[in-house]
């Protein structure tokens, strides 16, 4: 399921020299919405271990608004795997609000740690997650148990 993590404004402090948004900045704004997707479903620290397939599709620019929708993709023994997608919406000089645009996507991926040992998703999820997020963290504690087994 598709969630609203996080939504914000860029102002001029997160620009860089040419008047673009840092990429930096905006990575940064997509690890801390997957990190509450995370803490959303599990009752233990998680860490971030890996981001893949990043693109920077469209520039962001200052005074846009912006919305960063997570999506749990794939629950390992002790990771989960979140798409991550950054849509804005721009504000003319007529102040319309332009069409919801996504402008930069990636896959990050946490691991669950308890101190500096990885734990299992299945056994830390909190009592509210969904029944697919407890449906895929079942798969993965036990797709593990059998490779470990073999
Ligand atoms: C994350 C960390 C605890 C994993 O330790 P590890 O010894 O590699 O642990 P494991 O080998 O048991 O792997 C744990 C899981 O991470 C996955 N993983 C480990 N390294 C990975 C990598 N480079 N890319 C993708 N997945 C990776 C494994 O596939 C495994 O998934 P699974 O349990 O769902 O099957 C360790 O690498 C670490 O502390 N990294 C630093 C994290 C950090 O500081 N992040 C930035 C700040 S939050």
């Amino acid at each position: 399921m598709r969630t609203l993590s996080v939504k914000g404004r860029v102002y001029p402090t997160d620009l860089n020299h040419n008047g673009g948004v840092f990429g930096g900045w905006i990575m940064g704004k997509m690890d801390k919405a997957a990190s509450i997707a995370v803490d959303e479903i599990i009752k233990t620290g998680a860490v971030t271990v890996s981001v893949t397939d990043l693109h920077f599709k469209y520039p962001v620019h200052n005074g846009d608004i912006f919305y960063i929708y997570t999506e749990i993709m794939h629950i390992g023994f002790s990771s989960i795997l979140i798409d991550v997608d950054f849509k804005i919406r721009s504000i003319d000089e007529e102040n319309q609000l332009s069409e919801l645009k996504s402008v930069v996507d990636a896959k990050f991926k946490f691991v669950a740690v308890e101190g500096k040992k990885t734990v299992a998703i299945c056994d830390h999820l909190r009592p509210d997650a969904t029944e697919d997020v407890i449906a895929m963290a079942y798969i993965g504690k036990h797709s593990k148990n059998k490779t470990l087994k073999s």
